[in-house]
């Protein structure tokens, strides 16, 4: 057994120093016949790491959401918007609480799919600058990334569950509830819009 720590303990060092794209190990085929306690180290790095990754996802968007509330046509969105950007700096202190309370700290990361998607996001509202379909492509481009949070959301609550970490759970279920409600809120905000513009017509 010994042996068979200390082999997991290399290949997990090894992890760290090489490309992502590398990682790939033969313990992956094994996982059935590995002790419970290695299963659980596997996923509580995988935990970890998604941890780290929303953590570089709220970051981005504390920094990008300014910009898209000072572009947002209607006052309505633009507070919206603004609302959001408080709970975005409330979610990335809730995730530092997530971690400490697991005596963990944050590893750095970059979410490349949240930088994938403030980029568009930010082409779309270039592309759409004084047109009247502004607020519907702010609105498109802040549900796409609701859903991306909602689910990272939900992987990390599922994985906390199966970890046993009660209390993360709940600080995590928060969160979650209230990037459902900004989701809600922005298709309520989308099909106002809509039937504005309908009567207008
Ligand atoms: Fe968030």
């Amino acid at each position: 057994m010994a042996w068979g720590r200390q082999a997991y303990d290399c290949d997990r060092k090894q992890n760290h120093l090489m490309p992502k794209k590398t990682q790939s190990t033969g313990k992956r085929f094994n996982t059935g016949e590995e002790p419970e306690d290695n299963r659980n180290n596997d996923l509580q790095e995988l935990f970890l790491d998604e941890l780290a990754d929303v953590y570089s996802a709220e970051q981005q968007l504390i920094k990008a959401l300014p910009k898209v509330a000072k572009n947002a046509d209607s006052d309505e969105l633009r507070e919206a918007v603004e609302e959001h950007l408080e709970q975005t700096k409330e979610h990335a202190k809730r995730l530092e609480e997530v971690a400490r309370g697991l005596d963990q700290s944050i590893k750095r990361k970059t979410c490349a799919a949240m930088k994938g998607l403030v980029e568009e996001a930010n082409e779309v509202m270039r592309e759409q600058k004084g047109s009247s379909a502004l607020d519907a492509a702010i609105i498109a481009g802040a549900q796409k990334i609701e859903h991306y949070e909602i689910a990272s959301y939900g992987t990390l609550i599922a994985w906390a569950n199966q970890l046993g970490y009660s209390e993360q759970v709940e600080e995590l279920q928060q969160t979650l509830e209230e990037e459902k409600e900004t989701d809600e809120k922005l298709t309520s905000l989308a099909e106002e819009m809509a039937n504005q513009r309908a009567q207008a017509e």
